[in-house]
């Protein structure tokens, strides 16, 4: 008892939170360290389209028990960054906001959401284009500009997938990534990136690319230009290399990008189990000159079978086997190398300017006269969503994860729980030591794996800090292993 709520003092005195990213060039940019940051994601959507509904006001970070069970687990597995498709902009998500901020993951949000009304359509782009649809993405925007682990905005998800839809969606989709940077500059304080994630169809890919990249004569702000490109990519499927997965024609032809490139999903599952070699092959010197590394498409298992993790109604969730295989290679890669590169001071990466020749493809729209602003648009950016669902960092409770979770083998995770990070802190590899082997096979929780330690004596934005407040983290994790041990 006592225990516990000296837990409790001390959860409520920790309100670390990440360093809010900028895009320098074409890179994303730690600015208090200087360095470069890639993304190492997950996509994270529980319950696929199901999980978001206007009605019941449901969305994938609505549920705090249910984001701290997740958090958890991606602690576990490694990464920095959740991309989420489908929020509802007036519902609360503080809670899962500070959760996975604390965790030291990112967000990247979609601001469309698949109901009518709520994206821009491929088809007759012009007819979904209208205030009311502009105001839902700006209340996105309100909803997530104050957490500071809210990384990027995506104006649009494969919504250029054919010749046919790159005749007509490009100077809509620009005019949107247009309006978003223009409510962000007006009603954000830091500039929170906007950009388009691609399907990787390559016959339009890089047309797509240099559509949203380039510099708009009279767009003296470049407002309407990307702030980041992503891509939607299968290519590389099973025992595969940098050349048979074609990664090599990406490289190439978005080598002397000036805005941040990176996969808003990977992980074809066309050869399974899936062994997430590209992982390897991403952060490595072949590719992380022109990538900022990629999202893996996707946290739970739904219907497509993707999953990583295999979620239950009442809340309890089986690790699959790509959990295991996708945490093996991320342990393999050096964080030190990846998160620690010093970022240039200037880009020496210049836009092309918007001319009809940047286009290869007959038939992809060639002209860059943007759609002005529908009636009712200009206010709204002017006045600011009215009301405003403005989120805010909350202190965070109890740490540890109520609901039972199991490996592949069904034995049960025990002491699973979110171990907060200090200010600063970026989630990696090694930051949270609770073990997924049962008790049994290690003798103690929290034994395996890297050690808190090993990751304290690296680089400055490494996931534990070297001095002082570093200390916290470890001691939590340690008394709540034991917590977590007398309630089961
Ligand atoms: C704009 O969005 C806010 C927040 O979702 C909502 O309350 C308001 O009714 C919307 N206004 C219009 C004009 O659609
Ligand atoms: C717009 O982009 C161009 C090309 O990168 C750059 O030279 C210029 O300074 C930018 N303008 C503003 C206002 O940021
Ligand atoms: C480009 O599109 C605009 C708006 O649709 C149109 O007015 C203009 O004539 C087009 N330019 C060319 C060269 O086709």
């Amino acid at each position: 008892m006592l225990l516990h709520s000296a837990l409790l003092a001390l959860g409520a005195t920790l309100a670390a939170a990440v360093q809010p990213l900028e895009v320098q060039g074409q890179y994303f940019v730690n600015p208090n360290t200087g360095n470069r940051f890639q993304i190492v994601g997950v996509a994270y959507q529980p319950g696929g389209s199901a999980g978001y509904n206007k009605q019941t006001g449901r969305d994938p970070l609505s549920d705090p028990d249910i984001c701290l069970r997740d958090a958890a687990l991606l602690q576990i597995l490694g990464v920095n960054t959740i991309r989420v498709y489908n929020v509802n902009p007036d519902v609360n998500h503080d809670r899962c906001a500070s959760i996975f901020n604390a965790a030291g993951m990112y967000m990247m949000l979609d601001v469309n959401s698949p109901l009518v009304g709520d994206s821009l359509t491929s088809w007759n782009p012009w007819e979904s284009y209208y205030a009311a649809y502009l105001n839902r993405t700006f209340a996105v925007v309100e909803a997530f500009k104050n957490y500071p682990n809210t990384l990027a905005f995506f104006s649009g998800n494969e919504v250029i997938n054919d010749v046919d839809t790159g005749a007509t969606v490009p100077p809509y989709m620009r005019a949107v990534t247009r309006d978003i940077k223009n409510y962000v500059k007006n009603h954000v304080t830091r500039p929170i990136p906007v950009g388009y994630s691609a399907a990787d169809v390559r016959e339009i890919l890089f047309d797509t690319y240099n559509y949203f990249q380039c510099t708009l004569e009279g767009d003296e702000d470049n407002l309407s230009r990307a702030d980041l490109f992503a891509l939607n990519s299968y290519s590389w499927c099973g025992d595969s290399t940098f050349t048979e997965s074609s990664y090599d024609d990406l490289v190439t032809g978005l080598s002397g990008a000036a805005v941040p490139i990176f996969f808003s999903e990977f992980g074809c599952n066309e050869v399974r189990p899936r062994i997430f070699q590209e992982v390897g092959t991403i952060y490595s010197s072949q590719m992380s000159d022109v990538f900022s590394g990629g999202v893996v498409y996707e946290y739970t298992q739904e219907d497509n079978d993707y999953g990583l993790v295999n979620m239950h109604e009442d809340g309890s969730a089986e690790l699959m086997p790509d959990f295991l295989s996708l945490k093996e290679q991320y342990a393999k890669l050096d964080f030190t190398e990846i998160q620690g590169q010093e970022a240039p001071a200037s880009s020496d990466n210049t836009p092309p300017v918007c001319s009809p020749d940047l286009i290869q493809t007959d038939g992809f729209k060639n002209n860059f006269t943007l759609p002005v602003l529908p009636p009712g648009a200009q206010e709204i950016i002017d006045g600011g969503v009215n009301p405003a669902p403005v989120g805010k960092l909350v202190t965070i409770d109890s740490w540890t994860v109520k609901y039972t979770v199991k490996n592949p083998d069904g034995t049960e995770i025990t002491g699973l729980a979110v171990q907060p990070l200090a200010d600063d802190g970026t989630n990696q590899p090694g930051s949270n030591t609770a073990s997924l082997a049962p008790p049994s096979a290690t003798g103690t929780t929290g034994g395996t794996g890297t050690s808190t330690s090993e990751s304290s004596s690296t680089s400055s934005n490494a996931a534990v800090p070297t001095t002082g407040a570093g200390v916290l983290p470890a001691m939590a994790l340690g008394a709540f292993a034991v917590v977590a041990g007398i309630a089961l």
